[in-house]
């Protein structure tokens, strides 16, 4: 720690890892009943039970939002009500308790100011908020737990993708698939992410920063980069792929839309067969960890595409730079989706 109080962290290398802080949040709730009253404690390892239906059968999701200092002095949060309702709706799919919007909210704002030390300096990155929701209860059969646990905790984090702003290279997998029809693909599910690591880590070792996954079905139109949204811009008119329930809806999709929408673009959500995407002007995904990435290149088979000369294309960095100025109070928040943490 620094004769001031703050730690020793060298904000200028930070990276997407984790790093413990000061103190996190905690409640339990016992199945059909309401959540009792959480509390702030010391960060500290769990004591489970062995049978635990989160680590036996997944019974579980996760959220992510970013807290940052902002150009008037405070620290704020971005759309955090987004996140209680997609972990609410999570929360349904999964057979758990919700947990209540204002008890997110709440939870959400104790723990980082518990940890305001651990907010990097503007611009030099953010305090990355991971809720955790999850069947704490024992269980052996397979069946909801009988006690679930909300936990929040908090880590300093610098750029999701090693090399920050420059563009990313991606492999379209035509072997492996993220989600499929009536799964769990539209929500925040913890088992959605250990099948995606193997994947992931085969296209690293060749130089790719990261999968796209098309769908399941047709294995044909493109759903999502990893953990992030996929956008891609031909003839001045920006595309998405529609929500149809394999496809996490994120709230920087949403907030992407919104601000091309008010920028006087045309959006379309609509299915994008990849063969599309391989003929964009620009590509990039985004995502509260990877913000706007703009995309360099993507190999599909045979085939392999350079956008924009691999540099990083003009409608996402106009993007970003709006994104960002409005998450940091640079700019003004037309949409009022940035929130104090008083
Ligand atoms: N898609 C997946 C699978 C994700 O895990 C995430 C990350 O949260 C996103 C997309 C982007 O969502 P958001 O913008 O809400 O962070
Ligand atoms: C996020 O963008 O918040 C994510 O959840 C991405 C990831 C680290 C899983």
């Amino acid at each position: 720690m620094t004769e001031d109080g703050l730690p020793e962290v060298d904000w200028d290398s930070l990276t997407f890892s984790f790093t413990e802080t000061d103190r996190m949040y905690m409640a339990t709730c016992k199945q059909g009943d309401d959540w009792g009253q959480g509390k702030m404690q010391d960060f500290q390892n769990l004591s489970l039970s062995p049978a635990a239906g989160v680590i036996n059968y997944g019974q579980g999701l996760f959220e992510g939002m970013k807290a940052q200092h902002a150009a008037d002095g405070s620290i704020v949060l971005f759309r955090p009500l987004d996140n209680a309702r997609r972990s609410r709706d999570g929360a349904r799919r999964l057979g758990m308790t919700p947990v209540p919007e204002e008890m997110f909210l709440d939870a959400i704002m104790q723990t980082v100011r518990e940890n305001s030390r651990w907010v990097p300096p503007m611009g030099k990155g953010a305090l990355y908020v991971r809720p955790l929701l999850f069947g704490s209860g024992a269980i052996l059969g397979v069946a909801p737990a009988p006690e679930y646990t909300f936990l929040v905790y908090v880590s300093p984090v610098g750029p999701y993708f090693k090399g920050g702003i420059t563009p990313t290279s991606l492999r379209v997998s035509d072997e492996f698939h993220r989600a499929a029809p009536g799964g769990s693909g539209g929500v925040k599910a913890i088992g959605n992410y250990a099948p995606g690591m193997v994947p992931s880590q085969m296209a690293k070792s060749e130089g790719y920063s990261e999968i796209i996954y098309l769908d399941a079905v047709n294995h044909r139109y493109i759903e999502e980069v990893g953990a992030a949204n996929f956008f891609c811009v031909k003839n001045g008119v920006i595309s998405t792929p529609e929500l149809t329930g394999t496809i996490l809806p994120g709230v920087t999709r949403s907030s992407v839309m919104q601000l091309a929408e008010s920028k006087g673009y045309e959006i379309k959500e609509e299915k994008i067969d990849v063969d599309y995407a391989l003929e964009a002007d620009e590509c990039f995904c985004v995502g509260t960890a990877a913000v706007i990435s703009s995309i360099g290149k993507i190999e599909h088979g045979e085939r392999v595409v350079e956008y924009c000369g691999g540099d990083v294309g003009p409608i996402a960095m106009e993007l970003y730079e709006s994104l960002t100025k409005i998450q940091q109070r640079r700019a003004p928040d037309q949409f009022g989706w940035t929130v104090t943490v008083e």
